[in-house]
């Protein structure tokens, strides 16, 4: 498997593939890789010759130093799952932040037309402007034909699809399914810091959010709204941040039901010190 450190390295090993007329899926991650992840890079395999996995723990999206701090960086470990889908035709990039920023660690300003200032952007400060910036340094730096992202982020799906339209970036941006563990929690690189106690309780999340999506089919939003922070006010373990019913366009949240808007339901809840997001589609 090709790993390459410094974006010099890589663009030139890129410039050979696209020589030979390769096709190049990309899969921007974090790292601390799990089967979520995998999922898109095997989705990403399927569509294109080789495909390039970045794993980067981007400092300038997080709003909250110890959540950055924490985050798990187990690169060999991420190589070995990695090594799993494919020894052939997977190309990890895990730069340093130096060779991503240099000297100056800090984000570019970006509008998304109002995206960002919804859920995640209201509960964590300049998040997305963190997020365009590295994601938008990766585009140029791999140049990919397609870019693979996971509805789990549904927001910073839509929020990508934004900036490249926006900023005329080359690429198809593809949306992934949302994998989940057994028990329907969410797969996250979180979910390894949670204490076993709180594990068990996190599927309560998923559980809560199917049945908010059979009540959507004959109540108010509001109502839904209200059932959902009814069910979190009476948990031991996990505290509500915010559940929400949006537009799956302008991810406003609705106030009147139309038959003709597709919703989805957001969810953000802490687990201790941990922070866990899902949503689901209503209809
Ligand atoms: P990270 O949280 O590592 O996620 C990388 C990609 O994997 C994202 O597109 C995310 O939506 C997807 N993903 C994570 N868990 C998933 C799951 N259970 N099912 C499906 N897809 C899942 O998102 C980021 O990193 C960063 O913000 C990044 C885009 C890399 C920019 O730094």
């Amino acid at each position: 498997m090709k790993i390459f450190k410094t974006k010099t390295d890589l663009i030139t090993y890129v410039d050979k593939l696209k020589s030979e007329k390769k096709t190049l899926g990309f899969v921007p991650t974090m790292g601390a890789l799990h089967q979520g992840h995998a999922s898109l890079i095997t989705q990403g395999l399927l569509q294109n010759d080789f495909v390039v996995v970045s794993i980067f723990v981007n400092p300038t999206q997080f709003d909250n130093k110890e959540d950055l701090v924490k985050y798990p960086r187990t690169l060999d470990s991420d190589v070995d799952l990695l090594k799993t889908v494919s020894e052939e035709k997977i190309i990890v990039y895990a730069p340093s932040v130096d060779d991503i920023y240099g000297e100056h660690v800090e984000s570019i300003s970006f509008s998304y037309d109002g995206l960002e200032h919804e859920m995640e952007g209201r509960f964590r400060e300049g998040h997305f402007d963190g997020v365009g910036t590295i994601v938008k340094r990766l585009f140029e730096i791999v140049r990919p034909d397609k870019a693979y992202f996971g509805e789990k982020d549904f927001q910073q799906l839509m929020i990508i699809k934004k900036l490249v339209e926006k900023n005329n970036i080359p690429v198809t941006i593809i949306g992934c399914k949302i994998h989940r563990a057994k028990d329907g929690l969410a797969m996250s690189s979180r979910n390894m810091r949670l204490k076993p106690e709180y594990r068990e309780a996190a599927p309560f999340i998923y559980k809560t959010l199917k049945t908010a999506k059979e009540k959507f089919g004959t109540k108010s939003a509001n109502k839904v709204t209200e059932w959902v922070t009814k069910q979190f006010a009476t948990h031991d373990l996990l505290e509500l941040e915010y559940f929400i019913i949006a537009d799956v366009e302008t991810l406003k949240t609705v106030k009147r039901k139309s038959n003709q808007k597709s919703y989805r339901a957001f969810i953000a809840v802490y687990a201790d010190d941990i922070r866990l997001i899902d949503n689901i589609a209503l209809n």
